[in-house]
């Protein structure tokens, strides 16, 4: 029988209905063993609570305080998708109120706010605290991390994670909280996207021991709500390069994470390139996904078109198109999978200890980026 987690969902903003939307067409997925049941939601914009009063039937809680949903017992799991600079607290918050977490990246700020995390969640294991990254569980990412874990790459030569975006080319497109230090994080556009572009180099065991990055701020100013010209201090575009160690003397990881890439919306990337075999995705093109198999003589690249061919089984047709919304309900099914017991069918969400990971080499590559200078990745 499927057991139902009651959730509470703090921030109901861009990303807090996103998750309402997925969890009220649940019966797209067949057979999972857990379902999500929303009872209680918290933001401070009474627009957006009440929106999950008009739209949720299940909601029984509505609060501007999330210290009373931390004290509705209903409340078994939480979502948590808030402004970065309130991670530290409000997560550490939720485990110490007993509930299990999905938390949004960056998970902390920086290094010292993502650190207090991870001691909450060592001094709670029995809570399953999971971050957010949906892109790999499009069909054509998991092809390629299969590709990879099928042993066809032979040495790796080089591997590039991207997450592009372009409406900030706009000079007038005005400043909102991912723009400012102090709300975003000095990461700047790496604590926005740098999550979404390490998740399965990470998974793979790709850790650089060193990294070199070129930050670029093109727009240094942009307009505030009364259209005045104000500063905007935040890192619109970082490329990062790190040095993966192997066997054989390494090899480039380079993740792109960028605000200002001309054409681009919210286009996630992978490639692996390597002496036997290469794999390619991107959400550009999100029915296919391409790979080469060389063994001397040609060298040419294949193209698979895939449908919806998921890590959790769906109604949906296995001819028809995969897009973001259903990337957000595999992950989501992950997570569900793993707190009734589950192995997530072999993809697990981004574990804490890949989100510590992750502010390691975020940490390093502010470094480098702002000394130009090659920095060690201090892993905790
Ligand atoms: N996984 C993804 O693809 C993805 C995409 C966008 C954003 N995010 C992440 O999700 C998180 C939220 O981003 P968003 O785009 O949903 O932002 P948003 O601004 O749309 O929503 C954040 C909400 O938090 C609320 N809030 C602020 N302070 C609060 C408080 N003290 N109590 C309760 N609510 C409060 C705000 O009123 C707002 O509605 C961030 O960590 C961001 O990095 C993830």
């Amino acid at each position: 029988m499927t057991r139902v987690i009651k959730f509470g969902v703090i921030g109901c903003g861009l990303m807090g209905r996103e998750f309402a939307s997925t969890a009220a067409r649940w019966l797209h997925l067949n057979g999972t063993k857990a379902r999500p049941e929303i009872v209680a939601a918290c933001d401070l914009n009474p627009e957006l609570t009440g929106w999950f009063s008009d739209n949720v039937p299940s909601v029984t809680q509505v609060t501007d305080d999330y210290t009373a949903l931390l004290a509705n017992d209903a409340v078994e799991a939480i979502y948590c998708a808030v402004p970065h600079n309130l991670h530290a607290k409000m997560y550490t918050d939720i485990l110490a109120a007993g509930k299990h977490l999905f938390g949004e990246k960056p998970f902390g700020i920086d290094a010292e706010a993502n650190a207090t995390i991870q001691a909450a969640i060592d001094a709670h294991p029995e809570l399953l605290v999971r971050c957010s990254s949906e892109m790999p569980f499009f069909p054509g990412a998991q092809k390629v991390i299969d590709f990879v874990h099928a042993g066809h790459i032979g040495e790796v030569i080089e591997v590039e994670a991207a997450f592009l975006h372009a409406s900030d080319l706009n000079p007038d497109k005005p400043i909102n909280w991912k723009r400012m230090v102090e709300v975003n994080g000095a990461y700047g556009c790496m604590g926005d996207l740098g999550m979404h572009v390490l998740h399965v180099p990470l998974r793979l065991g790709w850790k650089p021991e060193s990294v070199s990055a070129i930050l670029v701020n093109r727009f240094p100013t942009r307009l505030n709500d009364a259209g005045e010209r104000v500063p905007c201090e935040t890192w619109d575009n970082a490329t990062i390069t790190g040095h993966v160690a192997d066997a054989n003397g390494g090899f480039p990881l380079v993740l792109k994470t960028w605000r200002i890439a001309p054409g681009h919306s919210n286009t996630w990337s992978l490639r692996v390139l390597g002496t036997k075999g290469s794999a390619a995705f991107s959400t550009g093109n999100p029915r296919q996904w391409r790979y080469m198999h060389y063994h001397g003589g040609a060298q040419a690249w294949q193209v698979e078109d895939l449908g919806f061919q998921t890590l959790f089984p769906a109604i949906t047709g296995g001819i028809f198109e995969f897009g973001f919304p259903d990337a957000m309900q595999q992950m989501w099914a992950a997570y569900l999978d793993e707190l009734v017991g589950g192995d997530a069918n072999g993809f697990l969400c981004v574990t804490p200890a890949e989100a510590a990971d992750h502010h390691a080499i975020l940490t390093a590559a502010l470094a480098a980026g702002t000394k130009h200078s090659v920095e060690p990745v201090a892993y905790r």
